[in-house]
């Protein structure tokens, strides 16, 4: 009776923490991501000198929210991950295709 009791309320803290957006905590799977990948030392809120925020980023991509399709994803995959003739973050090129990938849909997802 008591375990029960017991897990019961660990499912609800669980869920509680899964639900919870607040604080300094990365409140999903791409900003964990993103927060392992060290994105947040030039993308953060200010971010650095030059550097578009994830926010101004994700308001960009907003333009692919539900109609992302395969093509499209690969182009913005490979603009990240390869960058262009000026651009080659290091960051951005030990990404592993499917972070990349992962990245890049958090972020037409809206980057939170
Ligand atoms: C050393 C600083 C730095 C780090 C670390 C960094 N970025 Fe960037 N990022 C930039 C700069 C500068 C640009 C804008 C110029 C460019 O696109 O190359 C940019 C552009 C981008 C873009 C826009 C690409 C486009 O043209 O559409 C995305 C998406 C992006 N970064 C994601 C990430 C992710 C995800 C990470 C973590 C793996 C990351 N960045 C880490 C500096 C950084």
């Amino acid at each position: 009776m008591r375990g029960h009791a017991c897990s019961r309320a660990l499912l609800a803290l669980a869920a509680w923490a899964a639900a919870c957006t607040c604080g300094a905590q990365p409140s999903s799977a791409g900003a964990q991501l993103a927060a392992d990948r060290g994105c947040y030392n030039c993308h953060a809120d200010p971010p650095r000198r030059n550097v578009p925020s994830f926010r101004e980023l994700a308001g960009r991509y907003a333009a692919w929210r539900g109609q992302l399709d395969a093509a499209a994803e690969q182009h913005l995959v490979d603009r990240l991950h390869h960058g262009s003739l000026l651009s080659h973050i290091a960051a951005h090129e030990r990404l592993q295709e499917d972070e990349a990938r992962a990245l890049v849909r958090w972020l037409v997802e809206g980057g939170r």
